[in-house]
């Protein structure tokens, strides 16, 4: 169905239509592989699991259900939000900005974006950036949706999509990194993250990043500990994709799900708590692991920010606030930053 018809700046391109194409790295980048990493981190005295490796396709299929759960309110605020801002965003764009988008998204997130832009522009663009090839599935929807829509998928980590943009030509971007996944990355990794992006713009790109609140508590840790437990089953589905893939011998019901809010340092923090005194066996990495009852495995934090660090960290990463967008009960923002 694909054909590569083009070598471009180290990647291959793959034309699908006169709408669609994909670029995608000949070479994977030397990346630790899963094994590796979970070897060694589980390897320690204080164990964890990287939460990027919650989204195999199970693990993706939960997180779409956590998005519509009554508790937790990120999705259907941030989609409110989306909805009004419209007008006051479409002063900030103009006839030839595209839409470069980090991850493949929510459609229905993505679209209203689009929405935006196809009223100003005759022809538009959008550039999601995704390492996994979820994007050719997602692109085809949008493209039945939008008559003018050129959409050129990157394939590939967010910093290396960003590199590929930065040399692939001079058009304007608004680049939009939405759901608080922000929120994700340690403090340290979350600036140098952002020093990245914005060393990818160039003047008169734009940068929309949606970013959770602080707020009490008791809003918050049923959004991570639902009543349904499918946050429970997101976070133990991990040891199952372990088992699965590094013929390990988890047994889930030795495990429970744990997520406390951290008020000190503003953030979510989830575990998997060992309910008994075990060991488990990693057979593809030679590697037995002991855990004592109570025993945490860290899965993830999901940091929350008060609206001044917001401008803190924007500021002291190169960018300048032109907008900042919230919902009524303040759960919420959008903010649009151009470069300094
Ligand atoms: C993807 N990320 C922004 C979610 C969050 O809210 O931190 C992941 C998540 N973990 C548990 N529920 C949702």
């Amino acid at each position: 169905m694909h054909k590569i018809i083009e070598k471009k700046l180290n990647y291959k391109k793959f034309t699908v239509n006169s709408n669609l194409q994909y670029f995608k790295p000949h070479a994977t980048k030397i990346e630790k592989t899963f094994e590796e990493e979970v070897s060694s981190s589980l390897n320690t005295p204080l164990k964890s699991i990287h939460p990027k490796f919650f989204y195999d396709k199970k693990g993706s299929d939960l997180f779409e259900k956590i998005c519509f759960l009554p508790e937790y309110y990120p999705t259907r605020t941030e989609i409110s939000i989306l909805k009004k801002l419209g007008n006051d965003l479409s002063e900030y764009l103009d006839n030839d900005v595209r839409l470069v988008e980090l991850g493949s998204g929510s459609s229905v997130k993505t679209k209203l974006i689009l929405d935006v832009l196809t009223k100003l522009q005759e022809k538009t663009e959008y550039f999601p950036i995704d390492i996994s090839d979820i994007l050719t599935e997602s692109s085809g929807q949008l493209l039945q949706d939008y008559d003018d829509l050129h959409i050129t998928g990157i394939i590939d980590t967010y910093e290396g999509g960003l590199e590929f943009l930065k040399t692939y030509d001079g058009k304007k971007n608004l680049i939009i990194f939405l759901g608080s996944s922000f929120g994700n990355f340690l403090p340290s990794e979350g600036s140098d993250f952002l020093k990245k992006i914005n060393s990818t713009m160039k003047r008169g790109d734009l940068f929309l990043i949606g970013l959770d609140l602080v707020k009490n508590k008791t809003i918050l840790e049923p959004a991570y500990d639902d009543s349904e437990g499918i946050t429970a089953k997101f976070n133990l589905n991990v040891l199952s994709r372990i088992n699965n893939e590094l013929d390990a011998d988890f047994n889930l019901e030795n495990f429970s799900h744990h997520a406390i809010y951290n008020e000190d340092d503003q953030r979510i923090e989830m575990y998997l708590k060992s309910l008994v005194n075990q060991s488990v066996v990693l057979s593809k990495s030679n590697l037995s692991i002991t855990l004592k009852k109570d025993e945490l495995i860290h899965t993830e934090y999901s940091y929350k920010y008060r609206l001044s660090q917001i401008s803190e960290l924007l500021n002291s990463t190169g960018f300048e606030i032109k907008h900042t967008w919230l919902d009524k009960n303040q759960y919420f923002s959008l903010t649009l930053a151009s470069k300094n």
